[in-house]
């Protein structure tokens, strides 16, 4: 699917399908007002005897408007004019590329459409890219019968002013690479896991860094992972019949020697909660505990595909969470990497535990910051909701850089504290710590146990259990592609 930027002149509208957007009660668009006049008022029409009127959600196609040269004219409702959110603007630019189901060529005029928070012309055409690929997803490789592919074969981006198009063409590059890290993160998250195992992600990995010249790969397997005394990360692992991984990547986008940015990915291919087993029904969905490992490889594709001058490592700490006679047991004690000594209360908190030692793992790279990303607790879904990703950092500076990023991206994330306090829930009376701080503040007690992971460094931790996926009831279950938007953003952000 190809997507450009055109610069339109209002009176040489193109002949084929357009995207229009519709306020409610109010002004009509310039491109609306332009079809109206052609159509001898037909839109005015529509609106007055109330067929179509703008709300929010509302779609309506025509065919063949009499007047025009228009083989389709999709109508988008666009609500009450100044109260279209960011988010709004997003899933209505979705539900409209949906609705072009047997279009080949189309225009979209959904740029004219003011969005709260004077968001730029620019802004709009990225959001656009980064929906027209939502709006397109599909995860059919395990069907019989594929679902119709989509027919879009060209989209063009309208703007009418000439001063903005270079802005705009560089947004929509940006927006087409962080789209192609967002649908690796989809395919890979989609992946259920008798397929998508440590070994299979270590290979996509692999595969990835074939693709581009600025990124490198390397994978340690079990027996270098003890030579380090991973004893967290393998204590998870010790009851998978799959080997646990370690993948580490790197993109170096720029010559000059900088220190990198680390990005650590949980990568449980499947959660079964381990001997702390979860009941049935909350295990369903827990092929997406691989979410943050999803969006690192995501990232690092999108960050090739843009070819930005930065330096980044990705770290994978890959493992699979089973019950069993040869797994690990609430109460054992791990050691891990950096010596510090863990009582496992729940086998069910392994999150924490293998990205205990990946944290550990980054001090060798010196890095600038490192950010970790995870499906950490349930407990940030109660707390958020399934619209903000958690964020906890023990650096402020980056902390207001990354909620600013997903801001911007409308990939939004919102504060937690990691006040000393909650320290206190972790302690053990037999080990340093406890793995896990009983039910209270869940989301805030796991980053505090991180946090000891992560003093040698400036450091963020981003739970997105709520944000990566859909992850509970039958039909809806989906990766997101969340957070590969907020955090390109703040890369891009960083060299610019
Ligand atoms: N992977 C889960 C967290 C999770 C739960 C993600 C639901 C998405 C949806 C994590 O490993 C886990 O099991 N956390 C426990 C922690 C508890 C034992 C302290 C939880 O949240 O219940
Ligand atoms: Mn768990
Ligand atoms: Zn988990």
């Amino acid at each position: 699917m190809k997507l450009s930027i055109q610069l339109t002149q209002r009176e040489k509208l193109p002949k084929t399908s357009l995207i229009v957007g519709i306020i409610e009660g109010g002004e009509l668009t310039p491109t609306a007002k332009a079809i109206d006049q052609t159509s001898h008022g037909f839109l005015t029409k529509l609106i007055k005897q109330g067929a179509f009127e703008g709300k929010m959600g509302q779609i309506l196609p025509l065919y063949h408007l009499e007047g025009t040269r228009y083989e389709h004219v999709l109508l988008v409702g666009c609500g009450k004019k100044g109260k279209l959110s960011p988010a709004g603007f997003r899933k209505l630019t979705v539900n409209a590329v949906k609705a072009l189901s047997k279009v080949t060529h189309a225009t979209t005029y959904l740029t004219e459409v003011e969005v709260m928070g004077e968001k730029s012309l620019a802004w709009k055409v990225k959001q656009i890219a980064e929906a027209v690929s939502d709006g397109l997803y599909r995860f059919d490789l395990f069907k019989s019968e594929k679902e119709p592919a989509p027919v879009l074969k060209e989209l063009a981006i309208a703007i009418s002013e000439a001063k903005q198009e270079k802005a705009c063409v560089e947004a929509l590059k940006q927006g087409q690479a962080v789209a192609a890290g967002m649908t690796l993160m989809k395919n890979l998250a989609n992946t259920p896991s008798n397929i998508c195992t440590p070994t299979f992600l270590a290979e996509q990995a692999i595969a990835l860094a074939k693709d581009y010249a600025a990124l490198s790969v390397e994978v340690l397997g079990e027996k270098e992972m003890k030579k380090l005394k991973m004893g967290a990360l393998l204590g998870v692992s010790q009851g998978s019949a799959e080997e646990a991984k370690l993948i580490c990547l790197e993109y170096k986008g720029t010559t000059k020697k900088q220190a990198p940015i680390a990005l650590v990915g949980k990568g449980v291919t499947f959660d079964s909660g381990g001997n702390s087993l979860k009941p049935a029904d909350a295990m369903v969905g827990m092929k997406y505990d691989m979410c943050g490992a999803a969006s690192v490889l995501g990232t690092m594709k999108a960050l090739a595909e843009l070819k930005l001058p930065i330096h980044i490592v990705g770290i994978i700490p890959a493992v699979e969470n089973m019950p069993g006679g040869t797994a690990y047991k609430p109460e054992d004690i791990l050691t891990s990497m950096s010596g510090q000594t863990i009582e496992v209360i729940s086998t069910d908190a392994e999150g924490r535990l293998i990205l205990a030692d990946a944290l550990t793992y980054c001090e060798r790279y010196q890095p600038e910051a490192v950010i970790d990303i995870a499906t950490l607790t349930g407990a940030v879904v109660i707390a958020l909701g399934f619209h903000a990703t958690a964020i906890l950092s023990n650096n402020a500076p980056l902390e207001k850089a990354l909620l600013e990023a997903g801001e911007e991206s409308n990939d939004r994330a919102w504060p937690m504290p990691l006040w000393e306090e909650y320290q206190e829930q972790i302690k053990s009376p037999f080990a340093d710590m406890a793995n896990i701080g009983g039910r209270p503040a869940g989301t805030i007690t796991a980053a505090c146990f991180l946090s000891r992971f992560a003093k040698k460094f400036h450091w963020a931790h981003l739970d997105v259990a709520g944000t990566a996926a859909m992850m509970s009831g039958t039909q809806e279950r989906m990766a997101t592609g969340r957070p590969v938007p907020m955090l390109m953003q703040y890369l891009i952000n960083r060299t610019s």
